[in-house]
């Protein structure tokens, strides 16, 4: 066959699908559950599962497919047919605009009705695990005002709306200080509540934005890089006290100082108030030099007897109530007797490791952020804490026979790794050395239980317990018990 003959034949199939795909309407569909990345499930009368977004389980809906696979379509609204008894009135007026809370429309006991059901399905599903005890979800006492840091954006080109859009109205008020619209990093929903962090939260943005704008100083403009304002962090801990950090884009020594007099005079709440000249192409605050206009240049944080330091750059889990929940259910599912060498790996400021540290003969925390380490290592001696250790590195390289050998075989290992899970060399590293328990700590519970597959010829999972960290959200943490098979 000549290629271009190959080449039309092949283009004509592609269009044809293309086209097809596109004129997929389903009508009708009922929507039955929700989870994985906030979408809600539904079945053609043929039994193909449909994804859609933006609606809530107990929907009926008119929908276009999107994205055709083999086993599941993707699928937009067109109309609502009727709408699920499930349903709340959304609290925060960004709503569906914001790309964060995007269940705030659906009852709480729902929310955490699919959210255990994803961990469930997941771990049945993916990891093929079956039978263990499931204990029911930890739901989150605070459902909003639960997080302890927020991170804004300034930009001179703010997102509008459709209605601004098409309205003939001159558009003047285009400053933002809000959130990145999802997948489109320039742009920037102005926000003037959200509910996720406790007062005076909104008011120290709304207030800042204000004098920013009645000072004549510059939002960031994305599309030209300058700018004088770039990005603003709120910090609290449990006793309600603040940190806030500016990041300028250009220096203004006289434009700077009269922006943060105007926070320390305002809002004495914030015990500490940093800034930092960032011209850098992206805004993150690793590599910056960070300098402190009021208070310590950090706050502290107390989990039962212990202090933990928090810097501008530490990391903390955002949720403090449903963490310390967290860390009470991974330290009971060890069951720890006090003659016990652990192993915390993926162990960000110690906090895990330092929380288990009293029922432990010996800890061993790793982590690739050397910066944390040195936190961990810092609040340990801070907290009298003599039998932790810490080292830093990437864990499927650091964490070897040869590291084992040098630092005791782990009796217990702790994990909690970022979502993408464990690394397969890490897997196979624990499934050498053969510890006699493991707690394997997830916020992403696909990734756990395609884990805990590679791991279940060796390691019965006896208990999992899903715990609520983020509310509003379809995220989900999980705690997974493993005991070795003899
Ligand atoms: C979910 S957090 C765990 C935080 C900690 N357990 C706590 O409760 O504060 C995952 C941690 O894994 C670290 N990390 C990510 N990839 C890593 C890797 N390849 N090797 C070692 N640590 C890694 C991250 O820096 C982060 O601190």
């Amino acid at each position: 066959m000549n290629i271009t003959v190959f080449f039309r034949i092949f283009a004509n199939i592609f269009q044809k699908n293309l086209s097809r795909k596109k004129n997929i309407e389903i009508q009708n569909l009922a929507l039955t559950s929700a989870g994985a990345k906030g979408f809600s499930f539904g079945k053609t009368e043929e039994g193909k599962t449909v994804m859609v977004q933006n609606a809530v389980p107990g929907d009926v809906v008119n929908v276009q497919v999107i994205k055709s696979k083999k086993n599941y379509y993707e699928a937009q609204v067109i109309d609502f047919v009727k709408y699920s008894s499930d349903r709340v009135e959304p609290k925060c007026r960004h709503f569906g605009l914001c790309g964060g809370c995007k269940w705030q429309n659906l009852a709480y006991e729902k929310q955490l009705e699919y959210k255990s059901q994803e961990v469930f399905n997941n771990i049945k599903k993916i990891g093929k695990i079956e039978p263990f005890e499931y204990l029911p979800i930890v739901p989150s006492d605070e459902t909003y005002g639960y997080r302890n840091k927020m991170e804004y954006s300034f930009s001179a080109s703010r997102w509008l709306t459709a209605e601004e859009i098409c309205s003939q109205n001159e558009i003047r008020d285009r400053n933002a200080l809000g959130f990145h619209i999802p997948r489109q990093w320039s742009k920037v929903l102005d926000i003037s509540e959200c509910f996720l962090q406790v007062e005076p939260s909104n008011k120290i943005r709304n207030s800042i934005k204000k004098f920013a704008e009645k000072n004549s100083m510059d939002f960031y403009d994305f599309q030209n890089r300058k700018g004088f304002l770039r990005t603003l962090m709120i910090r609290s801990n449990s006793k309600n006290e603040f940190m806030v950090l500016v990041q300028f884009f250009e220096e203004d020594k006289e434009k700077q100082e009269m922006l943060l007099s105007f926070i320390q005079t305002e809002f004495p709440q914030v015990k500490t108030l940093l800034y930092a000249v960032n011209p850098k192409g992206n805004d993150t605050l690793y590599d910056l030099d960070i300098q402190t206009f009021n208070g310590d240049g950090f706050l502290m944080e107390q989990i039962e007897n212990m202090q933990f330091k928090i810097g501008a750059r530490s990391f903390f889990q955002t949720n403090y109530h449903q963490a310390v929940k967290l860390y009470e259910i991974a330290r009971n599912f060890a069951g720890l007797s006090g003659s016990e060498t652990v192993y915390d790996l993926y162990t960000g400021t110690g906090t895990i490791a330092q929380f288990v540290a009293a029922k432990a003969k010996k800890v061993v925390g790793i982590e690739s952020v050397s910066e944390a380490i040195e936190s961990a290592k810092e609040n340990a001696k801070l907290n009298n804490i003599t039998n932790c250790t810490f080292f830093c590195g990437d864990m499927k390289d650091i964490f070897t026979q040869e590291f084992i050998s040098e630092n005791g075989r782990p009796d217990v290992i702790i994990t909690d790794p970022p979502r993408d899970g464990m690394h397969k060399k890490v897997v196979e590293t624990i499934l050498d050395i053969s510890p006699e328990k493991i707690v394997y700590i997830s916020c992403n519970s696909a990734t756990q239980a395609r884990d805990l597959e590679m791991m279940k010829d060796r390691y019965e999972t006896v208990k999992i317990q899903a715990v609520d960290m983020f509310p509003q959200t379809h995220h989900v943490e999980s705690v997974a018990l493993l005991r070795l098979i003899k």
